[in-house]
């Protein structure tokens, strides 16, 4: 779902059928309330999920929702597929109504993916200039060699879109086992960088999002809501990313 925005002043003249003068003389008696505090300004931007009360009677809103699950490995992260089983399948019906998914994974990835039906909390998240670091437990058919460390570090040519990838940190936790960690998110990133080393990944499960951090425990195919303090840390402005630390 895509934000949309109006003015306080349409806003009410559109849910209560007044005209827009009507309103102003409610605004100025504090009879209106937006988001907890009286509103005085007719120009005061809404969104549709504002909670706006006129007299303690509290006009229509659309519920925000965030939620956090943990990807199943062999389905696909998109909104609809005509022969193939999406998340959403996992989600109650009444769940997903409106929902996107901020950040996808390929069909064989596991682990954190977040859904939302707030296009302005999502594109905030995944703005490239945020660079939001994201990070992934990989593993991989062949050991991995310091070269490549080096590799994930400096950026590689993407030759098909002409880039260089921003640096990457790979630690190296096992020989075939490595966490990596990236600030962007190109088209199949990770199997590509380590594609370079002919090295095919044999398993990637993203654990991090920012702030946001997948629970060890949480079965596959399990989603929760996310927890205000999540919400906090991964707003614009919050501390989601830790690129530049
Ligand atoms: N990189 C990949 O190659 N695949 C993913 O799903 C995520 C990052």
């Amino acid at each position: 779902m895509t934000t949309k925005r109006t003015r306080l002043d349409r806003y009410i003249s559109n849910a209560l059928r007044i005209n827009r003068r009507d309103v102003k003389p409610l605004l100025a008696a504090g009879r209106i309330r937006v988001n907890g505090a009286i509103a005085r300004d007719a120009d005061l931007p809404i969104n549709q999920f504002a909670v706006v009360i006129v007299d303690e009677q509290a006009l229509p809103c659309v519920q925000a929702q965030y939620l956090l699950m943990n990807k199943p490995a062999g389905i696909l992260s998109a909104t609809k597929d005509a022969s193939q089983r999406t998340v959403f399948a996992l989600l109650d019906a009444h769940q997903h109504a409106d929902l996107h998914i901020v950040g996808r994974l390929d069909k064989n990835s596991t682990g954190l993916l977040l859904l939302t039906n707030d296009g302005e909390w999502s594109r905030g998240l995944m703005a490239p200039d945020r660079h939001v670091e994201k990070t992934y437990m990989v593993s991989v058919k062949h050991a991995i060699s310091a070269e490549c460390v080096e590799a994930f570090a400096r950026g590689m040519h993407f030759p098909f879109e002409d880039i260089v990838t921003l640096p990457a940190r790979l630690e190296i936790i096992a020989p075939r086992l490595a966490r990596v960690t990236l600030t962007e998110g190109r088209y199949h990133q990770i199997k590509r960088m380590f594609g370079r080393f002919r090295n095919p990944v044999l398993s990637l499960h993203r654990t991090r999002i920012g702030a946001i951090i997948l629970d060890p425990a949480m079965p596959p195919g399990a989603s929760r809501a996310l927890l205000p303090a999540e919400l906090e840390s991964s707003a614009v402005g919050g501390g989601g990313s830790l690129s530049r630390a």
